[in-house]
Protein backbone atom coordinates (compact mmCIF):
# COMPACT_ATOMS: atom_id res chain seq x y z
CA UNK A 1 0.00 0.00 0.00
CA UNK A 2 2.80 2.24 1.12
CA UNK A 3 4.65 1.34 -2.54
CA UNK A 4 1.41 2.34 -4.26
CA UNK A 5 1.00 5.46 -2.66
CA UNK A 6 4.85 6.47 -3.38
CA UNK A 7 4.44 5.77 -6.91
CA UNK A 8 1.23 7.47 -7.45
CA UNK A 9 3.09 10.77 -5.97
CA UNK A 10 6.07 10.20 -7.90
CA UNK A 11 4.40 9.99 -11.05
CA UNK A 12 2.19 12.85 -10.07
CA UNK A 13 5.46 14.57 -9.11
CA UNK A 14 6.86 13.51 -12.87
CA UNK A 15 3.50 15.65 -14.58
CA UNK A 16 3.58 18.62 -12.86
CA UNK A 17 7.56 19.14 -11.83
CA UNK A 18 8.37 20.22 -15.37
CA UNK A 19 8.52 23.90 -14.41
CA UNK A 20 11.69 25.28 -14.65
CA UNK A 21 12.29 26.89 -11.01
CA UNK A 22 12.54 24.62 -8.46
CA UNK A 23 11.49 25.60 -4.85
CA UNK A 24 14.26 25.32 -2.52
CA UNK A 25 14.51 23.23 0.71
CA UNK A 26 16.10 24.88 3.95
CA UNK A 27 18.86 26.88 1.45
CA UNK A 28 18.19 29.57 -0.29
CA UNK A 29 16.59 30.58 -3.88
CA UNK A 30 18.02 27.68 -6.38
CA UNK A 31 16.98 27.65 -10.14
CA UNK A 32 17.29 24.81 -12.64
CA UNK A 33 20.13 25.67 -15.57
CA UNK A 34 19.97 24.14 -18.29
CA UNK A 35 23.59 21.55 -18.23
CA UNK A 36 25.01 20.40 -21.22
CA UNK A 37 25.63 16.72 -19.09
CA UNK A 38 22.03 16.94 -17.96
CA UNK A 39 19.44 13.96 -18.77
CA UNK A 40 19.87 10.36 -19.67
CA UNK A 41 22.60 11.87 -22.43
CA UNK A 42 23.93 14.16 -21.42
CA UNK A 43 27.61 14.65 -21.77
CA UNK A 44 30.56 17.61 -20.50
CA UNK A 45 31.24 20.24 -22.68
CA UNK A 46 35.07 20.05 -22.75
CA UNK A 47 35.41 24.10 -23.83
CA UNK A 48 33.35 24.53 -20.62
CA UNK A 49 35.38 22.33 -18.81
CA UNK A 50 38.51 24.14 -19.87
CA UNK A 51 37.05 27.60 -19.45
CA UNK A 52 35.87 26.37 -15.61
CA UNK A 53 39.42 25.06 -15.00
CA UNK A 54 40.73 28.32 -15.41
CA UNK A 55 38.32 30.45 -13.47
CA UNK A 56 39.04 28.02 -10.58
CA UNK A 57 42.99 28.40 -11.51
CA UNK A 58 43.09 31.63 -11.52
CA UNK A 59 40.44 32.61 -9.14
CA UNK A 60 38.92 29.55 -6.51
CA UNK A 61 42.65 28.37 -5.91
CA UNK A 62 43.89 31.15 -3.73
CA UNK A 63 41.77 29.60 -1.07
CA UNK A 64 39.93 26.67 -2.22
CA UNK A 65 41.64 23.48 -2.61
CA UNK A 66 40.88 20.10 -4.61
CA UNK A 67 42.52 17.76 -3.10
CA UNK A 68 41.04 14.95 -4.88
CA UNK A 69 41.58 15.52 -8.42
CA UNK A 70 44.85 14.45 -9.95
CA UNK A 71 46.49 16.73 -12.66
CA UNK A 72 46.65 14.21 -14.86
CA UNK A 73 42.61 13.51 -14.49
CA UNK A 74 42.67 16.54 -16.53
CA UNK A 75 43.63 14.65 -19.77
CA UNK A 76 41.19 12.24 -19.39
CA UNK A 77 38.05 11.15 -21.82
CA UNK A 78 35.28 13.04 -20.90
CA UNK A 79 37.30 15.72 -19.25
CA UNK A 80 38.54 18.75 -20.30
CA UNK A 81 40.77 17.72 -23.15
CA UNK A 82 44.40 18.14 -22.61
CA UNK A 83 46.82 16.27 -23.83
CA UNK A 84 49.61 15.10 -21.40
CA UNK A 85 51.97 17.99 -21.96
CA UNK A 86 49.74 20.51 -21.72
CA UNK A 87 48.74 18.73 -18.53
CA UNK A 88 52.42 18.76 -17.22
CA UNK A 89 52.79 22.63 -18.40
CA UNK A 90 49.62 23.17 -16.59
CA UNK A 91 50.84 21.72 -13.07
CA UNK A 92 54.13 23.30 -13.21
CA UNK A 93 53.27 26.43 -14.27
CA UNK A 94 50.35 26.76 -12.03
CA UNK A 95 50.59 24.85 -8.56
CA UNK A 96 53.84 23.88 -6.37
CA UNK A 97 53.77 21.07 -3.68
CA UNK A 98 54.76 19.79 -0.75
CA UNK A 99 57.67 16.78 -1.33
CA UNK A 100 58.09 14.89 1.63
CA UNK A 101 61.23 13.19 0.20
CA UNK A 102 62.98 16.64 -0.54
CA UNK A 103 61.58 18.14 2.57
CA UNK A 104 60.73 21.27 0.03
CA UNK A 105 58.06 22.39 -2.31
CA UNK A 106 58.34 21.61 -5.85
CA UNK A 107 56.58 22.20 -9.08
CA UNK A 108 53.32 19.83 -9.22
CA UNK A 109 53.92 17.14 -12.07
CA UNK A 110 50.73 14.98 -13.80
CA UNK A 111 50.57 12.71 -11.17
CA UNK A 112 50.54 14.54 -8.04
CA UNK A 113 47.23 16.18 -6.73
CA UNK A 114 45.79 19.15 -6.71
CA UNK A 115 47.27 20.66 -3.34
CA UNK A 116 45.04 21.10 -0.23
CA UNK A 117 44.07 24.96 0.89
CA UNK A 118 43.81 25.01 4.51
CA UNK A 119 44.88 28.73 4.96
CA UNK A 120 41.40 30.44 4.91
CA UNK A 121 39.14 27.81 6.26
CA UNK A 122 37.52 27.34 2.84
CA UNK A 123 36.22 24.14 2.33
CA UNK A 124 37.53 21.81 -0.41
CA UNK A 125 36.38 21.90 -3.67
CA UNK A 126 36.18 18.25 -5.14
CA UNK A 127 33.20 16.77 -3.82
CA UNK A 128 31.53 20.23 -3.36
CA UNK A 129 29.26 19.78 -6.42
CA UNK A 130 27.41 16.53 -5.21
CA UNK A 131 27.82 17.78 -1.72
CA UNK A 132 25.67 20.12 -1.79
CA UNK A 133 22.40 19.43 -3.03
CA UNK A 134 20.52 22.67 -4.61
CA UNK A 135 17.02 20.93 -5.20
CA UNK A 136 15.41 19.10 -2.21
CA UNK A 137 11.40 19.00 -3.75
CA UNK A 138 7.95 19.36 -2.19
CA UNK A 139 7.74 17.12 0.62
CA UNK A 140 11.47 16.70 0.84
CA UNK A 141 10.56 13.17 -2.08
CA UNK A 142 13.55 14.43 -4.22
CA UNK A 143 10.78 14.29 -7.38
CA UNK A 144 12.73 17.86 -8.71
CA UNK A 145 16.19 15.59 -8.25
CA UNK A 146 15.13 12.74 -10.01
CA UNK A 147 14.32 15.18 -12.82
CA UNK A 148 17.00 17.35 -12.75
CA UNK A 149 19.84 15.97 -10.94
CA UNK A 150 20.54 16.99 -6.77
CA UNK A 151 21.30 20.83 -8.22
CA UNK A 152 24.95 21.12 -7.05
CA UNK A 153 25.88 22.92 -9.72
CA UNK A 154 22.87 24.81 -9.67
CA UNK A 155 23.20 25.63 -5.90
CA UNK A 156 27.12 26.50 -6.95
CA UNK A 157 25.62 29.09 -10.22
CA UNK A 158 23.04 30.46 -7.21
CA UNK A 159 25.76 30.69 -4.39
CA UNK A 160 28.26 33.08 -6.67
CA UNK A 161 25.59 34.89 -8.44
CA UNK A 162 23.18 35.46 -5.45
CA UNK A 163 25.11 38.05 -3.28
CA UNK A 164 22.83 40.93 -2.42
CA UNK A 165 25.91 43.49 -1.66
CA UNK A 166 24.55 43.49 1.82
CA UNK A 167 27.83 43.14 4.15
CA UNK A 168 28.46 42.57 8.22
CA UNK A 169 30.73 42.32 11.10
CA UNK A 170 29.56 39.63 13.44
CA UNK A 171 32.35 38.91 15.88
CA UNK A 172 35.33 40.12 13.81
CA UNK A 173 34.44 38.57 10.59
CA UNK A 174 33.02 40.25 7.85
CA UNK A 175 29.76 38.18 6.21
CA UNK A 176 28.00 38.94 2.50
CA UNK A 177 24.43 38.95 2.25
CA UNK A 178 23.76 35.86 0.21
CA UNK A 179 20.44 34.66 -1.11
CA UNK A 180 21.71 31.06 -1.77
CA UNK A 181 24.20 30.16 1.31
CA UNK A 182 21.66 28.57 3.94
CA UNK A 183 21.22 31.15 6.90
CA UNK A 184 21.99 33.58 4.45
CA UNK A 185 25.15 35.15 5.38
CA UNK A 186 28.49 33.57 4.15
CA UNK A 187 32.06 34.52 4.84
CA UNK A 188 33.19 34.27 1.35
CA UNK A 189 33.96 37.60 -0.42
CA UNK A 190 32.06 37.75 -3.42
CA UNK A 191 34.57 35.99 -6.00
CA UNK A 192 33.76 36.76 -9.14
CA UNK A 193 33.29 40.23 -11.00
CA UNK A 194 32.34 40.84 -14.38
CA UNK A 195 34.89 40.29 -16.88
CA UNK A 196 37.60 38.94 -13.87
CA UNK A 197 38.78 36.35 -16.53
CA UNK A 198 39.60 36.55 -20.56
CA UNK A 199 38.27 33.52 -22.25
CA UNK A 200 40.50 32.25 -25.15
CA UNK A 201 37.35 30.98 -26.93
CA UNK A 202 35.88 34.51 -26.49
CA UNK A 203 32.74 32.85 -24.77
CA UNK A 204 31.19 35.37 -22.48
CA UNK A 205 32.80 36.80 -19.72
CA UNK A 206 30.01 38.30 -17.00
CA UNK A 207 29.30 36.91 -13.29
CA UNK A 208 26.57 34.47 -14.62
CA UNK A 209 28.26 32.83 -17.28
CA UNK A 210 31.70 33.00 -15.44
CA UNK A 211 29.88 30.82 -12.71
CA UNK A 212 28.43 28.90 -14.64
CA UNK A 213 31.55 27.27 -16.41
CA UNK A 214 33.37 26.92 -12.99
CA UNK A 215 29.91 25.13 -11.49
CA UNK A 216 30.16 22.68 -14.85
CA UNK A 217 34.11 22.49 -13.60
CA UNK A 218 33.28 20.97 -10.01
CA UNK A 219 30.43 19.26 -11.71
CA UNK A 220 33.05 17.53 -13.47
CA UNK A 221 35.83 17.28 -10.56
CA UNK A 222 32.56 15.65 -8.18
CA UNK A 223 31.77 13.19 -10.90
CA UNK A 224 34.63 12.51 -13.55
CA UNK A 225 33.00 9.21 -15.07
CA UNK A 226 29.18 10.81 -15.28
CA UNK A 227 28.81 9.92 -18.96
CA UNK A 228 30.24 6.48 -18.65
CA UNK A 229 27.43 5.94 -15.53
CA UNK A 230 25.15 7.43 -17.78
CA UNK A 231 26.08 5.02 -20.86
CA UNK A 232 26.39 1.76 -18.71
CA UNK A 233 22.46 3.02 -17.59
CA UNK A 234 20.96 2.92 -20.62
CA UNK A 235 22.26 -0.20 -21.39
CA UNK A 236 20.68 -1.33 -18.76
CA UNK A 237 17.55 -0.33 -19.24
CA UNK A 238 18.08 -1.13 -23.14
CA UNK A 239 18.76 -5.07 -21.89
CA UNK A 240 16.00 -5.16 -19.31
CA UNK A 241 13.32 -3.78 -21.51
CA UNK A 242 14.69 -6.36 -23.79
CA UNK A 243 14.74 -8.86 -21.60
CA UNK A 244 11.48 -8.05 -20.08
CA UNK A 245 9.99 -8.90 -23.57
CA UNK A 246 11.55 -12.33 -24.28
CA UNK A 247 10.17 -13.09 -20.80
CA UNK A 248 6.79 -12.21 -22.59
CA UNK A 249 7.46 -14.17 -25.19
CA UNK A 250 8.37 -17.50 -22.97
CA UNK A 251 5.87 -17.12 -20.54
CA UNK A 252 2.65 -17.05 -23.37
CA UNK A 253 4.91 -19.59 -25.10
CA UNK A 254 4.48 -22.35 -21.71
CA UNK A 255 1.09 -21.22 -20.71
CA UNK A 256 -0.22 -21.55 -24.43
CA UNK A 257 -1.23 -25.58 -24.40
CA UNK A 258 -2.96 -24.72 -20.71
CA UNK A 259 -4.59 -21.60 -22.01
CA UNK A 260 -6.10 -23.66 -25.18
CA UNK A 261 -8.05 -26.37 -22.88
CA UNK A 262 -10.67 -23.69 -22.12
C1 LIG B 1 39.25 34.90 -0.68
C2 LIG B 1 39.05 33.49 -0.45
C3 LIG B 1 38.03 32.76 -1.35
C4 LIG B 1 37.98 32.73 -2.71
C5 LIG B 1 38.87 33.44 -3.72
C6 LIG B 1 36.89 31.83 -3.05
N1 LIG B 1 36.30 31.36 -1.90
FE1 LIG B 1 34.75 30.06 -1.78
N2 LIG B 1 34.79 30.14 0.24
C7 LIG B 1 35.69 30.85 0.98
C8 LIG B 1 35.38 30.69 2.41
C9 LIG B 1 36.14 31.32 3.57
C10 LIG B 1 34.26 29.82 2.47
C11 LIG B 1 33.50 29.36 3.73
C12 LIG B 1 32.32 30.32 3.86
C13 LIG B 1 31.40 30.07 5.03
O1 LIG B 1 31.17 28.91 5.37
O2 LIG B 1 30.88 31.08 5.57
C14 LIG B 1 33.92 29.48 1.10
C15 LIG B 1 32.88 28.65 0.75
C16 LIG B 1 32.60 28.24 -0.56
C17 LIG B 1 31.61 27.26 -0.92
C18 LIG B 1 30.75 26.45 0.03
C19 LIG B 1 29.46 27.09 0.38
C20 LIG B 1 28.66 26.17 1.27
O3 LIG B 1 27.55 25.79 0.87
O4 LIG B 1 29.15 25.79 2.34
C21 LIG B 1 31.64 27.15 -2.28
C22 LIG B 1 30.78 26.25 -3.15
C23 LIG B 1 32.64 28.05 -2.77
N3 LIG B 1 33.20 28.71 -1.69
C24 LIG B 1 32.96 28.21 -4.10
C25 LIG B 1 33.96 29.05 -4.56
C26 LIG B 1 34.30 29.19 -5.96
C27 LIG B 1 33.67 28.39 -7.09
C28 LIG B 1 35.27 30.11 -6.03
C29 LIG B 1 35.97 30.62 -7.28
C30 LIG B 1 35.12 31.24 -8.25
C31 LIG B 1 35.56 30.57 -4.68
N4 LIG B 1 34.74 29.91 -3.81
C32 LIG B 1 36.51 31.52 -4.34
C33 LIG B 1 36.72 31.64 0.50
C34 LIG B 1 36.98 31.89 -0.83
Amino acid sequence: MKKTLLSIAVAFGLSFGGSAAIAAGEGGKVENIKFSFDGPFGKFDQNQLQRGLQVYTEVCAACHGLRQVAFRNLSDAGGPGYNEDQVKAYAAENFEVFDAELDDFREAKPADKFPANDGVGAPDLSMMAKARAGFHGPAGLGINQLMYGIGGPEYIVALLTGYTGEEKTQAGVTLYENTAFPGGWISMAPPIDDELVEYADGHANDTYHISEDVAAFLMWTAEPKLMARKQLGFVSVLMLGLLAVLLWLTNKKIWAPIKRKD
